[in-house]
C-alpha cells in the first residue's frame, strides 16, 4: 500500500482501527485474557463481517411471559470493565465493555439491557479463555430494551467474559450519556442513569439488584478533566487519539443506575471531611464552570456539615474514598445521587451570596442534604426493585430535613415539611387516581412514573410518623443497624421494618410493626378520624373512615385492610400535651381518649406527625377556632397549620360546612408565624383559582387584604440581612399583599420594577434586594407592555447567574397580555432561547397565568407529536405537564376536550397516571362549583369588609 493509499484506508477505516486499538488496550490490561493478540481482535471483525443476526420480532411465548421485562437471574454480572470515548465534536461515543459473568445454572441464552446503542461485536469466553459461539443476537426494538445472545450450546455454571464493542450518540437527549452546552460556547459530557438509562450508555444488567464492581476508563482531551464514582488511579496519553485515558479505581459493588461519567473543563474547591473516627477522613470536592467557582462555597459548606452529620447519624463510614459534587448546565431533574459523584442542575447547586434569596438557599440546601442521605440509604443499601423506590426516596426526603434541622436549626425546616411535603400529598392521596406506596412496576415508563409524590412525599410522611411513635433515637439506631446488616446489598420494605421491630417492641410489645406499616404502604389513601364526645366527662370516641375528597365516589375494596389503617393517635388539650401513643387498630370500631379534668378543647395529631386528617363535632371545632383566635400557646405553628389544612379539605369533601372553614381564616388576623401563613397562602390561592371569573373574585381580593393588613404593616420593605425565617415570612406577606392587590403594595412593586428595568445596566442603577426579586419581577411584569417584555428578555439573554435567570424567566410568563405570552411560547421552543431542561417549566408557567391557559392548551395539543419526539413518552415531566395545564379546568366542555385529546393519542407512556389524575381533578372542580360556589360566594361577600 502506498502512503497515500494507506492514509485513505486509514481514514475510511478509522472506526475499525479505533476498535482494534481499543480492544488491544483493553485486553492487555485484562489479566484473565492476558495472552490475546492481534489475531483475537481480528476475530471480532470477522464476526462482524459474518453479520450478527438481529431478530426484531419476539415470539408469542416470550411475549406473554409476564416476567419478560425482568432479566433472568441465571446470569449475573460480577464486574464491568468499561471504556468510553466521547467525542463532543461530532456528538458520538464509542465504548467497550468486558463483563465478568457468573452463570448460576446451565444456559443457552444471555440476556441483558441495551437501548439506542449500536452493537458492533460481541464475544464470549469461558474461564479457560475458550470462545463460545454466539449464534444469533436479538435486539428488542420495543420497550423491553433487551440484548439477547443465543449460544450454540448450553454453557455450564461458572465464570465467563462477555466483551462487547458499541457506539451511541450524545446529542438530543439529557438522560443516559449526553452532551451539555456551556455558557462560554464549550461543551461537556455528563451522565444520568436513574432509573433505566445506563442501558443507553453501555450494554448492562440494568436492574438495581444486579450489583457489580466497575473498572472505568474515560477518554478526554488533555485540557479536560474526567470524573467518575471512584478516585483516579492512572492517566495515560494516547498518541493515536491525542486523548488522555483516565482510569479510576475499582468501585465497590453498586447498582447500574449509580454509575456516573463526566468529562468537562471545570474548576473545583475542596475540603476535608472530619469523620470523627468513623472511617478514614476523605475529601469533598465541588465542581463548577470556571466563571462560577465563587458560587460553590454555599454547597461546599452545607455538603461538608451534612456529610459529617450523616456519618454521626448512621454510624457507618462513608463507603467511598472520595466525594464529588458538580453542577451541570443541562440536567433533567434537580439532582441525582450518583455514588461519589453527585450531579446537580445548576439551580440546585450554585448560590451567589449577593444574588440568591433565602428560599434559593433553603432549596439548594435541601437538595444537597437529600442526595447525601442517599450515599448510604439507597446507594450502600438499595431497594431490590423499583416498586420499593419509596424506601430510597421517602427516606431521603425525610432525612434531608432532619439533617438540615440539625445543621441549621434556626431555619425551622421541620415545620416547612408540613407545607412543602405533607399537605400537597394529602391532596393527591385523597383521590382514586392515587396508588399504594408499594406498587408493582414493570416497564421503563412505569418505573420512571413511580418517582412521584407518593414515593417521595407520602413515603417521607409515613417515615416521619413511624419515627414519631418509635422515638428519634430508636429510629436512628434501627436505621444504623439496617445499613450495617444489609451493606452493599438490596432490600425490601420488610427488611427495614424487621430491623426496626425490636426497637418498636420496647414500647409496644403486643403490636407488630410490619402489620402497622403495611396498612400505610400497601393500600392507597389515608383515614379521617372522627372525634365525638365520649360517654363520660372529658372522654372522646375516635373512629376512622377513608378520606376521599369526593365523598360520593364509588370504589372497590381491593385491599386486605379494607381501607382502614393502624393509626397512632396523639392529642393535646388547652392544659395538657399527651405524647403517649393511643392506637386505633384497623379492626377496632373506635378507641377512647381521656383528657384531663375540665379542659376546654382537644386537638388530635400533635404537630401533624400522623398521616391522617381529623374531624371534630361542630362545637369542638368552634372551641378550637376560639383557641386559635385567642393565641393559645398550646397550639404550635404546626398545629395551627394542620387545623387550617384539615378544615378546608373537610369542607371540600362536605364533612362540615364551608362557612366553618372560612370562619377559621379570620384567626389569621393574629397569626405571626411562617408556616400557618404558608398554609393560608395555598388556601387563598386555591379559592382565587376557583373564583376566577366570578363576581366574588374582587371581594376575595378585599377579604385577603383585610386579613393580611395587621401583619403587612409590620413588614419593612427595605430591611436587609434578615434572618432566614423572618425573611421568608416577609417575602410571603409582601407577595400576598401584591397578589391580592393591596394598593400600597401594588404601587411599591410597580415603582421598584420600572425603576429597575429602566435603569438596569446604568451606573446609577440599584439592584432589587435579593429576597424580593421573585416578587418584584413577577408582579412588576403583570401589566408589562411588549417593550417592557423585550427589555426583560434582553436582560434574560445577558444574565449569567442561574438563580437570577430563573426569576427573570418566571417573570417573562407573568404578563396579562396574551400577545406577549404567545410570542414567549413560540420563542421558548427554540433551544437557543430556552434550554430544553427549562422548556416544560416555561410552558407550565405560561399556563398557570390565566391569560395563557387556553393558549398553552391549544399549543400543547397541536404540538403533541413534536413534544413526544423531543422529550419522549418516557419523560415523566412531559406526562406531568397535562395535570398542570388542566388544573383549573372546571367545565364539562374542557373535560370533553381532554378526553378527546387522550383518545387521539392513546399512548401515554410515563404520563398514564398523570392523565388519570388530571381527569379526576377536573371532575372534582366541576363538582366543587355545584356544591360550594354559592356558599363561598355569599360568605366572601358578607365578610370582605370589617
Ligand atoms: C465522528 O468521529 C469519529 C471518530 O471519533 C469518526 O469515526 C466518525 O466517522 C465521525 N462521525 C461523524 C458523523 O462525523
Ligand atoms: C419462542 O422462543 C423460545 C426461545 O427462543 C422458544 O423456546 C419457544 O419454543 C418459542 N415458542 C414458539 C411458540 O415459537
Ligand atoms: C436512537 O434513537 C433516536 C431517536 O429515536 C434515533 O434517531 C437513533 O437512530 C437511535 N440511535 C441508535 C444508535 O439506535
Ligand atoms: C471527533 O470527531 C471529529 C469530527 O468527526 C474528528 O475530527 C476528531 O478526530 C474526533 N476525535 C477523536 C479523538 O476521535
Ligand atoms: C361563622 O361565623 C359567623 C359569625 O361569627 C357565625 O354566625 C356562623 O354561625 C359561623 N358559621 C359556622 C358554620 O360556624
Ligand atoms: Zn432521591
Amino acid at each position: 500500500m502506498s502512503n497515500s493509499k494507506l492514509r485513505k484506508w486509514t481514514s475510511n477505516n478509522k472506526l475499525l482501527i479505533f476498535f482494534i486499538l481499543l480492544a488491544l488496550s483493553l485486553f492487555v490490561s485484562t489479566v484473565a485474557l492476558a495472552t490475546i493478540d492481534r489475531k483475537s481482535s481480528a476475530q471480532f471483525i470477522e464476526h462482524e463481517e459474518r453479520g450478527i443476526k438481529m431478530r426484531n420480532e419476539i415470539n408469542s411465548t416470550e411475549m406473554e411471559d409476564k416476567d419478560y421485562y425482568r432479566l433472568p437471574r441465571n446470569v449475573e454480572p460480577n464486574n464491568y470493565r468499561l471504556m468510553l470515548q466521547p467525542n463532543v465534536t461530532n456528538n458520538t461515543f464509542y465504548g467497550s465493555v468486558l463483563i465478568t459473568l457468573r452463570v448460576n445454572e446451565d444456559t443457552k441464552v444471555i440476556a441483558l439491557h441495551s437501548n439506542n446503542l449500536t452493537i458492533h461485536s460481541a464475544t464470549l469466553k469461558n474461564g479457560n479463555n475458550q470462545s463460545i459461539t454466539i449464534v444469533s443476537t436479538l435486539k428488542s426494538l420495543d420497550k423491553r430494551e433487551l440484548l439477547i445472545f443465543y449460544l450454540d450450546r448450553e454453557i455450564p455454571k461458572g465464570y465467563y467474559k462477555l466483551f462487547i464493542l458499541f457506539s451511541g450518540r450524545l446529542d438530543n437527549k439529557i438522560v443516559g450519556f449526553y452532551g451539555s452546552h456551556l455558557k462560554n460556547g464549550g461543551k461537556m459530557v455528563a451522565s444520568k442513569f436513574q432509573p433505566t438509562y445506563a442501558r443507553q450508555t453501555f450494554p448492562c444488567f440494568d436492574e438495581p439488584d444486579f450489583k457489580a464492581t466497575y473498572d472505568i476508563t474515560l477518554y478526554k482531551p488533555p485540557s479536560y478533566i474526567a470524573l467518575s464514582n471512584m478516585n483516579e488511579v492512572s492517566k495515560v496519553f494516547d498518541t493515536d487519539t491525542n486523548m488522555e485515558q483516565v482510569t479510576f479505581a475499582t468501585s465497590v459493588p453498586m447498582s447500574t443506575y449509580l454509575a456516573c461519567f463526566v468529562v468537562c473543563d471545570f474548576d473545583h474547591k475542596e475540603t476535608e471531611i472530619n469523620t470523627g473516627g468513623i472511617g478514614k477522613p476523605f475529601t469533598l470536592r465541588s465542581f463548577a464552570q470556571k466563571q462560577e467557582l465563587h458560587k460553590i462555597d454555599f454547597a461546599q459548606d452545607i455538603g461538608k456539615r451534612a456529610t459529617e452529620f450523616y456519618i454521626r447519624y448512621y454510624e457507618v463510614p462513608f463507603p467511598l474514598p472520595k466525594l464529588d459534587m458538580i453542577g451541570i448546565p443541562d440536567y433533567v431533574s434537580g439532582a441525582t445521587e450518583h455514588w461519589g459523584l453527585i450531579t446537580y442542575r445548576e439551580t440546585s447547586f450554585l448560590v451567589d451570596e449577593a444574588k440568591a434569596s433565602a428560599s434559593n438557599k433553603i432549596s439548594v440546601a435541601n437538595t444537597i442534604t437529600h442526595e447525601l442521605a442517599h450515599m448510604w440509604f439507597g446507594n450502600l443499601v438499595t431497594m431490590k426493585w423499583w416498586d420499593e423506590v419509596w424506601l430510597n426516596e421517602g427516606f431521603a426526603s425525610y432525612m434531608q430535613v432532619k439533617a438540615l434541622d440539625t445543621i441549621e436549626p434556626t431555619w425551622k425546616v421541620l415545620d416547612h415539611f408540613l407545607t412543602k411535603t405533607l399537605h400537597p400529598v394529602l391532596v393527591i392521596d385523597a383521590k382514586l387516581s392515587s396508588h399504594p406506596i408499594v406498587q408493582t412496576v414493570e416497564t421503563p415508563d412505569q418505573i420512571t412514573a413511580i418517582f412521584d409524590s407518593i414515593s417521595y412525599n407520602k413515603g417521607a410522611s409515613i417515615l416521619r410518623m413511624l419515627e414519631g411513635f418509635i422515638g428519634h433515637e430508636n429510629f436512628r439506631m434501627g436505621v444504623s443497624d439496617y445499613l450495617k446488616k444489609f451493606e452493599f446489598g438490596n432490600t425490601v420494605t420488610q427488611d427495614l421494618l424487621s430491623t426496626l421491630e425490636p426497637y418498636f417492641k420496647k414500647d409496644f410489645p403486643d403490636l407488630n410493626l410490619s402489620y402497622v406499616m403495611d396498612t400505610w404502604t400497601r393500600q392507597m389513601g389515608y383515614p379521617v378520624l372522627e372525634v365525638k364526645m365520649g360517654d363520660m366527662p372529658n372522654t372522646y370516641f375516635v373512629s376512622q373512615t377513608r378520606f376521599l375528597i369526593d365523598p360520593d365516589v364509588e370504589y372497590t375494596n381491593d385491599t386486605p385492610f379494607n381501607y382502614r389503617w393502624f393509626v397512632p393517635i396523639t392529642f393535646k388539650t388547652n392544659t395538657q400535651t399527651n405524647e403517649e401513643i393511643v392506637w386505633l387498630s384497623d379492626t377496632a370500631t373506635s378507641v377512647k381518649l381521656r383528657g384531663d379534668e375540665g379542659h376546654r378543647w382537644v386537638k388530635l395529631n400533635i404537630n401533624q406527625v400522623g398521616y391522617y386528617r381529623v374531624n371534630y363535632s361542630l362545637p369542638m371545632w368552634q372551641t378550637l377556632i376560639e383557641a386559635m383566635k385567642s393565641k393559645s400557646k398550646q397550639l404550635t405553628p404546626a398545629d395551627r397549620s394542620n387545623l387550617m389544612d384539615d378544615i378546608f379539605a373537610l369542607a371540600e369533601s362536605r364533612a362540615l360546612p364551608f362557612n366553618m372553614a372560612l370562619n377559621l381564616t379570620t384567626y389569621l388576623l393574629v397569626e405571626n408565624d411562617l408556616v400557618p401563613w404558608q398554609t393560608a397562602s395555598s388556601i387563598f390561592r386555591n379559592l382565587a383559582d376557583r373564583l376566577q371569573n366570578t363576581l366574588a373574585y374582587d371581594n376575595l381580593m378585599k377579604y385577603v387584604q383585610r386579613i393580611i393588613r395587621p401583619i403587612y404593616v409590620k413588614q419593612d420593605w427595605n430591611a436587609t440581612n434578615l434572618p432566614v425565617q423572618e425573611s421568608l415570612l416577609r417575602t410571603l406577606i409582601l407577595s400576598l399583599a401584591v397578589r391580592y392587590q393591596l394598593p400600597d403594595a401594588e404601587e411599591r412593586v410597580k415603582t421598584m420594577f420600572q425603576l429597575w428595568l429602566n435603569r438596569h445596566g446604568k451606573t446609577d442603577s440599584t439592584p432589587i434586594q435579593q429576597d424580593l426579586r421573585d416578587l418584584v419581577y413577577f408582579h412588576g411584569m403583570k401589566s408589562a407592555s411588549m417593550a417592557d417584555w423585550d427589555a426583560l428578555w434582553n436582560l434574560y439573554q445577558k444574565e449569567e447567574d442561574v438563580q437570577e435567570r430563573t426569576k427573570i424567566r418566571t417573570a417573562l410568563a407573568a404578563p396579562r397580555d396574551t400577545t406577549i405570552l404567545r410570542k414567549f411560547l413560540l420563542m421558548a421552543w427554540d433551544e437557543t432561547n430556552i434550554r430544553s431542561q427549562d422548556y416544560l417549566n416555561v410552558v407550565a408557567q405560561i399556563s398557570a397565568n390565566p391569560s395563557g391557559t387556553a393558549l398553552v392548551w391549544d399549543d400543547v395539543r397541536t404540538r403533541w407529536p413534536q413534544l413526544v419526539q423531543k422529550f419522549t413518552l418516557n419523560s415523566r415531566y412531559l406526562g406531568g405537564l397535562i395535570p398542570q395545564i388542566t388544573s383549573s379546568f372546571n367545565t364539562e366542555l374542557k373535560l370533553k376536550e381532554m378526553e378527546a385529546f387522550f383518545a387521539q393519542y392513546p399512548e401515554a407512556g410515563a404520563g398514564e397516571s398523570a392523565r388519570k389524575r388530571a381527569l379526576e381533578t377536573v371532575r372534582n372542580n366541576i363538582r366543587w362549583n355545584s356544591y360550594h360556589l354559592n356558599q363561598v360566594t355569599s360568605w366572601i361577600n358578607n365578610n370582605h369588609r370589617v
